[in-house]
């Protein structure tokens, strides 16, 4: 049975149900489906539209209707084009006449504009609490490795002496900013589309603003056409969600490096990492690695979303259905993503002492050198020079400030006495950053209790 069938002579093409058909993918929000239209019926007995006992009949149906998807009991067959088509269906099945009252006042364009929402609204939520557990993991690691030395890097290069906590700290703001994207999301997404008909509204008096306070929202949207053709919060949340893809694929690119024979920064759990078929010596870390490769499936849906709107005129229109499979792969992806990278950094061991030798190695401290001078009269520009020439002599002699003697410093600036070594050690570099932001423990352990405080909320 088709909802349309009035005006109709022909039977539709096969190909034409297929080509047409969303029940195969929308199916998936039919609780939404039915939580608005229990919303939609109590408005129109408030008005008088419905009677109470109407009202009570629908209601109870669409609460079986529900019970029996959930149960298994009621399958999605392929004979109805859309959730809102099969929902209906059933519900004139079960109760006959008064079924048939459900849709007054409504069109399946307002209908599928507040599944959506109120589906995203809960995916939303979802998501923000798995970050939320990402970030607790985060800054475990963090609170544990406050003293655990590493070097730091630009261009790939050595660049400065820093701490675990520290590096872990960069990722902690990262997802910090993703929840509050979310949340914004949510802030204006938060409005409620129903009752704005096809786009012109609707001729029944209807409350709408009680219909949004039915469902949570803050309130009833403002504009019948914008509310039924308004898919600005999917490339709003796709957005976000590629995001969070970048950060978790930049996170991994890390763990990838950190994991290779060469550094040897972190192990890799047995339980997430796979094996070569053929070399058997082989741990590879899979799961980063597709982190790092689903991010470009998320982009995609970004993509295909803000190109799917591009031309389309008010209001309406069928393009809009193609709405839905990328994103739901898009939640899917970046939810289990934010998961499975959870678990792997949870499990993940650090190579503490590998860190340190190699923070130590590469000239990590020549900054601090050049500092030492500067505290000594010397200009910035001169010191930076004298340094530059230090490197140059250890790279040639092969060996590191730390192994300098005095009498080569000497010969080099007359400036550097006994207490450069100590200037120069690890500890040293690292602590004297005590500026907000920095890798100095003292800075480290403030920011760590702004993070503690941030997370009890
Ligand atoms: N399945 C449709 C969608 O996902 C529902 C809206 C149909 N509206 C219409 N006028 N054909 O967009």
């Amino acid at each position: 049975m088709k909802l349309w069938g009035g005006r109709f002579s022909k039977e539709t093409n096969e190909l034409v149900n297929a080509f047409n058909e969303s029940l195969s993918f929308d199916q998936r929000f039919y609780r939404q489906d039915i939580r608005g239209s229990i919303a939609h019926v109590t408005t129109l007995a408030k008005s008088g539209i419905l009677t109470d006992a109407e009202r009570d009949t629908i209601i109870e149906a669409l609460k079986g209707i529900l019970a029996d998807i959930d149960s298994g009991k009621l399958a999605f067959d392929g004979t109805q084009e859309d959730i809102h088509s099969f929902v209906e269906a059933n519900l004139i099945e079960r109760i006959g006449d008064t079924g048939k009252k459900l849709h007054t006042g409504r069109s399946r364009n307002d209908q599928v504009a507040l599944d959506m929402k109120l589906y995203i609204r809960d995916e939303i939520k979802e998501m923000d609490a798995l970050l939320k557990e990402l970030l607790t993991t985060i800054l475990h690691i963090m609170e544990e490795n406050i003293m655990t030395y590493m070097p730091g890097f630009t261009h790939l290069q050595k660049a400065q002496p820093l701490t675990l906590a520290h590096h872990f700290g960069a990722y902690f703001e990262m997802f910090k900013r993703d929840r509050g994207r979310l949340s914004d999301i949510y802030d204006r997404m938060n409005y409620c589309p129903l009752g704005s008909g096809a786009l012109a509204g609707t001729t029944y008096p209807i409350d709408r603003a009680y219909t949004a306070q039915l469902l949570d929202f803050y309130g009833p949207t403002l504009n019948s056409m914008d509310s039924v053709s308004d898919r600005d919060y999917l490339i709003e949340f796709l957005s976000a969600m590629a995001t969070i893809m970048m950060h978790l694929s930049r996170f991994s690119e890390e763990i990838i490096i950190w994991n290779t024979n060469e550094y040897q920064f972190v192990e890799l759990d047995d339980s997430y990492s796979t094996g070569s078929s053929i070399m058997p010596q082989k741990k590879n870390p899979d799961i980063a690695e597709l982190v790092r490769g689903k991010t470009g499936r998320v982009y995609g849906a970004l993509m295909s979303m803000l190109t799917t709107m591009k031309g389309l005129p008010l209001a309406y229109n069928k393009d809009m259905q193609e709405d839905k499979e990328m994103t739901f792969d898009a939640i899917d992806t970046t939810k289990g993503c934010i998961s499975l990278f959870n678990g792997m950094i949870k499990n993940m061991r650090f190579n503490k002492d590998n860190m340190e030798k190699s923070a130590k190695n590469g000239f990590t401290n020549a900054t601090d050198a050049a500092d030492y001078l500067v505290n000594h009269g010397v200009p910035f520009r001169d010191s930076h020079g004298i340094v530059g020439q230090l490197v140059l002599y250890c790279i040639e002699k092969n060996i590191s400030l730390d192994d300098m003697t005095l009498e080569e410093y000497k010969a080099i600036s007359p400036v550097f006495e006994e207490d450069i070594y100590d200037a120069i050690s690890l500890k040293t570099c690292v602590e004297k950053r005590t500026t907000i932001g920095a890798p100095g423990p003292d800075a480290m352990k403030k920011v760590i209790e702004i993070c503690r405080e941030y997370l009890s909320k």
